[in-house]
């Protein structure tokens, strides 16, 4: 492929990718405003920003294997995007928490996340993610040199305990955090694996 024909398809890549992260909000804020979010909205908005979460959030682990496995090194610059990303639907999933499901009554909200272990579980991934968002940027990966990727590798575990807060709510079919977890788990498995044949 003609090289300045490859590097312009990357460059209109970014902002596509970056359209196709809202389309998930966009779809829900449409059947919001056409009535359509079912007999328990709340419910429904809270599942669904919850899925996505968790589908960025493994799409951000994916980069480094998919860079490595096709040799497209151009994927690396999507691996923010897609992380901040996580961080703007675990965001709003919470939003939706606490104004619809709580309103805000924070004495009942603090005893429902240590009360429920899946909340306590969700509720730590959450905590964990804050500190990743807020170092994402350029100036940061720089200032904290080498603690920047050690701080970064948190994400695995905010990976697991998302997949763990999923598999501890779901009531009777764990069919769906188990694929979440054999995803996570391919992911985890490539990256050992990777470390122990020294190639990391
Ligand atoms: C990284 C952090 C988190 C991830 C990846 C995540 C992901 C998910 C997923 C995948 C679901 C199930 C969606 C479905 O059934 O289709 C869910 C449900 C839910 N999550 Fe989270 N979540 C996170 C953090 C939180 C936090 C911080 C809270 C609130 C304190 C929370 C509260 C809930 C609630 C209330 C439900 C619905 C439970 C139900 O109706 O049965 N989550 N979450």
């Amino acid at each position: 492929m003609n090289p300045d024909f490859a590097r312009r398809l990357w460059l209109t890549a970014k902002p596509l990718i970056f359209i196709g992260c809202l389309l998930p909000l966009a779809w829900l804020c449409w059947l919001a405003w056409q009535g359509q979010l079912g007999a328990n909205p709340v419910e429904t908005l809270s599942h669904r920003t919850g899925d996505w979460s968790l589908r960025f959030l493994l799409l951000t682990l994916a980069i480094t294997p998919a860079r490595r496995l096709t040799g497209w090194n151009r994927l690396q610059q999507f691996r923010r995007m897609l992380g901040l990303f996580a961080f703007f639907y675990v965001s709003l999933h919470l939003a939706v928490y606490l104004i619809f499901d709580q309103f805000f009554d924070w004495s009942a909200i603090a005893a429902d996340v240590v009360k429920r272990p899946y909340l306590t579980v969700g509720f730590a991934a959450f905590l964990l993610l804050i500190p990743l968002a807020i170092t994402s940027t350029r100036g940061m990966m720089k200032r904290l040199g080498k603690n920047w990727q050690r701080l970064h590798r948190l994400v695995y575990l905010i990976a697991v305990l998302g997949v763990l807060h999923y598999a501890w709510l779901v009531k009777a079919d764990l069919s769906e955090p188990l694929l979440y977890g054999g995803v996570l788990a391919m992911l985890l498995g490539y990256r050992r694996w990777r470390r122990w044949r020294g190639v990391c």
